[in-house]
């Protein structure tokens, strides 16, 4: 039971009364023409039906780094329009929503997410006329746009931290976070930033420091500061009057730090970045978080569609994520599963226990899981061994996309594109890469350009560099090759996406695992509670063949035989029987029983 008290509902249930109302008014006045009632109450129904069943349960969503997508003019970097040209790839390839990375004015620091205006969209991407036009444009193919909110930190070239930077007593002072330092040379405390040396820097302007969880560029926003929140929230708002269907929101567990200034913890040894490893445990999850989430989620509320919020959730265990749903279902609904997407080894034990801890998680919350991302190396070669990554990368989409959850696709991944570090410092774009190198090489290898075809630039751009290199890889592993190739990563996506529509035990059915005790295979039914009808996944994490073997009487289906819809290797259409099947290396069995 979601809880939905937004506008749409409070529209819904107003428009229900005065067709009530009407409906009396005119039964008393006969002669009745009030076939208008039954349509009003059913479309009241239906407001109801969808409450309780609402899209982003169902939804596949994909994100895009715009910059990397398609670039329509030429300058080597990816752009609205060059998204907007793709979107009949995306309905074809039965994508329902888009999450798109940052595309607002920003100096480009952290590629975006350094924001110097939060209601504007950045030149080198485009026009708001063109953001509105891709919007309507998705609509029309039932895709709906999902856009990236960063409310830990601005940009320093945001007005409001230029003003507040200017004096002691500006009126944005305390839209930051300004302390002074021990003594001289001495920042307040011990406190680092994520991306490497301490989180405080020092402004001569006012002989104070500003706290940074992200680069210096970064200065984080004051969230005890009411009119902070409200400028945040009006700036949702702005998106959302424009028809976007949601947000993702960065790095939410950073909102709050201890007043008190307390020290961090210091753990042993060194970070990549030469820094003391420490824990983040004065700048990270504090309980004030939650209260904001809550209030986003009134925000989203106010808004008919059941916009959904998204959060970036690296959250220590599921119990701490579980949190970020809200105690009554009033936070986000969808934190992102970072336990699943940092297994980061083929491994059926541990897949099985995050599934079943999720699946059962206190809140009653969907699960919402991913592999790859734009910080996050891709999950070819992340959990490919060398010599079977495609057939892996088959086993990680038949897993991201048969569960229960909510799944979250990177642009790429149904291509099977690979991570691509640079090969030299030099080469480097992403900030971390240039502070952390050789030992941490950044995250450009995970923001390569998407590959299209096999002409120059993979048909990404037409300028003579594009912003980052394309691999060699792009000329085999691209959409043009793929799609004529029934056995590629591609197709096998297609297949897959398509079956989760076509499916509804794969859409709406229970998650019962099987065999828990297997040390290679990861097994499970999708099934519909009151129906016979069910789909077994059968998953072999391992480089052996395996042979299994299920008993699904348990489960209420009666035959002993599954009729293969999706494998990978393929094999023929015969069924197979369950009490005894083998399933060859990093084998997917995809199949139906009764
Ligand atoms: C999030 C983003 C990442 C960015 C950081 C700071 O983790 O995903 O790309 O660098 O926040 O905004």
């Amino acid at each position: 039971m979601w809880n939905e008290q937004g506008r749409a509902d409070v529209l819904n249930r107003a428009r229900y009364f005065f067709s009530i109302v009407i409906l009396g008014l005119c039964l008393a006045a006969n002669p009745c023409r009030g076939q208008q009632a039954p349509p009003q109450s059913s479309r009241a129904a239906h407001a109801h039906q969808q409450a309780q069943d609402p899209w982003w349960k169902h939804a596949v969503i994909y994100e895009i780094y715009p910059r990397s997508f398609q670039d329509s003019n030429g300058d080597g970097v990816g752009d609205i329009n060059g998204i907007a040209s793709r979107l009949d790839y995306l309905r074809d390839l039965g994508i329902d929503a888009i999450w798109i990375s940052p595309m607002y004015p920003s100096p480009l620091v952290d590629f975006g997410y350094d924001i110097s205006d939060y209601t504007a969209i950045d030149p080198l991407y485009g026009t708001l006329a063109d953001f509105d036009r891709m919007v309507s444009e998705a609509k029309k193919r039932n895709i709906r746009v999902i856009m990236d909110f960063v409310p830990n930190h601005t940009s320093d070239q945001h007005p409001w931290f230029k003003e507040s930077r200017s004096s002691r007593t500006n009126p944005k002072r305390d839209w930051y976070i300004w302390r002074d330092g021990k003594g001289e040379g001495q920042p307040p405390n011990n406190w680092q930033s994520w991306f490497g040396h301490s989180a405080w820097k020092f402004d001569p302007t006012t002989n104070q420091y500003y706290y940074h969880h992200f680069y210096t560029e970064q200065p984080d926003l004051n969230w005890r500061n009411p009119q902070v929140r409200k400028a945040m929230y009006d700036a949702m708002r702005f998106w959302l009057d424009r028809g976007v269907a949601g947000f993702r929101i960065d790095a939410v567990s950073r909102l709050f730090e201890d007043p008190n200034l307390h020290d961090d913890p210091i753990l042993p040894g060194k970070n990549a970045y030469g820094d003391p490893n420490i824990a983040h445990k004065y700048t990270d999850n504090l309980p004030e978080v939650h209260e904001v989430l809550r209030e986003m989620r009134k925000v989203a509320n106010e808004y008919p569609g059941n916009p959904v919020l998204i959060s970036e959730a690296d959250e220590p265990n599921i119990s701490e994520l579980t949190k970020m749903y809200g105690a009554k279902d009033d936070e986000v609904q969808l934190p992102m599963d970072f336990q699943i997407a940092d297994v980061n080894k083929l491994s059926a034990p541990d897949f099985r226990r995050l599934l079943n801890e999720i699946d059962h998680n206190a809140a009653g919350g969907q699960p919402h899981y991913f592999f790859s991302n734009h910080d996050q190396p891709r999950q070819w070669d992340r959990y490919g061994d060398g010599a079977h990554n495609d057939q892996i990368a088959k086993l990680t989409a038949a897993l991201l996309l048969t569960t229960r959850a909510t799944p979250l696709m990177y642009y790429g991944e149904e291509i099977g594109m690979r991570t691509t570090e640079p090969a030299r410092k030099e080469d480097v774009q992403d900030p971390i890469g240039k502070i952390g190198w050789p030992e941490e090489k950044g995250r450009d290898g995970e923001r390569t350009p998407m590959q299209w075809d096999a002409s120059t630039n993979a048909g990404f751009s037409t300028a003579q560099g594009p912003w980052l290199p394309l691999p060699p890889s792009a000329a085999a592993y691209n959409v043009a090759a793929e799609s004529k190739d029934p056995n590629s990563v591609l197709s096998f996506y297609k297949r897959l996406l398509a079956l989760r529509r076509s499916e509804p035990a794969l859409r709406d059915g229970l998650y019962l695992p099987l065999n828990q005790e297997h040390p290679h295979v990861l097994a499970f039914l999708r099934k519909k509670p009151g129906s016979s009808d069910a789909i077994l996944v059968v998953l072999n994490m391992s480089a052996e063949a395996q042979t299994v073997k299920f008993d699904l009487s348990a489960e209420g289906v009666k035959e002993s035989s599954a009729k293969p819809l999706i494998a990978a290797p393929e094999i023929g259409p015969e069924s197979t029987q369950v009490a005894h099947f083998t399933v060859p290396a990093f084998g997917v069995f995809i199949g139906s029983v009764h």
